[in-house]
């Protein structure tokens, strides 16, 4: 079992202006996917992994989410009266994990989020997962860069390859390939044009990093669209010490976006045991239909 990455920070401060009007008072991260909140399916990857001590940053209108992972003591009380063991069993599964909440008090970026979170990490490397970028579990991406980690000691980052005409959506590294799926990354950059990017290698929301970023982090002045940008701090901690960068060619989903949001319902209701019957019979009259309109 993994003892070296015990703590994962959640950043979940920002304003997620994609999914509005439904975030205009609620978490994005509380909307569901089927029948969990985005936000639990990432918990949930990251206890797979050993880990036990979740950082969650949060923001205005986020208070959904400290009650979601608080017990619900009437609630449980309710279950175990009506005998719903299944549903029980289900809301108890995360009650030996440990929640800290820090609150972000403007939504500054992506780097001033994790930054909120130093007091509380202090001098260990630790994980960080964006709830809105839901990955196929399957595929075991956080424990194959945990294990990276392990051996390189140096911080991880998650990346995928996307088609050029997506590259400034994300932080793009220039990599040299050591190994399979294995990159030493050389720069990064924000947000790139397609004549910028130096590869289609997008940096995706799954990354091991030590507390050396902290500082590089402080260092940072706001960039693309006034926030302080994860890439730049790790553009600054690269003059430093290696970072990695790990090639995930499995499933993800973009759930920030609606579409993405749409597809990752549509695949995990597929998944379903309780459902995939008959959603599949729902789907597959829905595509006939759609077919024969055309
Ligand atoms: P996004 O880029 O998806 O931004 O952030 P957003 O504000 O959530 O959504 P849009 O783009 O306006 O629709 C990636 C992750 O970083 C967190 C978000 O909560 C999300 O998990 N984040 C972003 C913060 O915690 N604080 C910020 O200031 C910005």
């Amino acid at each position: 079992m993994n003892r070296m990455i015990k703590k994962a920070i959640l950043p979940a401060g920002g304003l997620g202006t994609r999914f509005l009007p439904a975030t205009k008072a609620s978490p994005k991260e509380m909307l569901p996917i089927v029948d969990k909140p985005m936000i639990q399916y990432a918990v949930e990857e990251a206890q797979a992994c050993g880990i036990e001590d979740f950082i969650i940053i949060t923001g205005k209108h986020k208070r959904a989410i400290e009650d979601h992972f608080d017990s619900a003591f009437k609630l449980e009380e309710s279950l175990k009266k009506s005998g719903k063991k299944k549903l029980l069993e289900e809301i108890n599964r995360l009650n030996q994990l440990n929640f800290a909440y820090i609150r972000q008090r403007e939504a500054l970026g992506l780097g001033h989020a994790i930054l909120c979170a130093k007091p509380f990490v202090k001098d260990e490397p630790f994980a960080v997962l964006l709830s809105d970028d839901i990955i196929d579990t399957d595929a075991h991406l956080l424990r194959d860069m945990i294990n990276l980690y392990k051996e390189f000691e140096s911080p991880v980052l998650a990346l995928q390859k996307v088609p050029i005409s997506e590259v400034n959506k994300y932080g793009i590294i220039d990599g040299t390939k050591e190994k399979d799926k294995i990159y030493r990354v050389n720069n990064l950059i924000e947000k790139p044009s397609a004549a910028e990017a130096p590869s289609d290698l997008a940096i995706i929301g799954r990354y091991i990093l030590t507390p050396d970023l902290f500082g590089a982090l402080e260092d940072v002045r706001p960039g693309k669209g006034g926030e302080i940008q994860l890439t730049d701090a790790l553009s600054g901690l690269l003059k430093k010490r290696q970072i990695y960068g790990y090639l995930f060619t499995g499933k993800r989903y973009d759930a920030g976006d609606k579409l993405g949001y749409l597809k990752a319902t549509v695949d995990l209701a597929l998944k379903n045991t309780e459902l995939s019957v008959a959603f599949k019979e729902y789907l597959v009259k829905t595509v006939e239909k759609i077919k024969t309109k055309q």
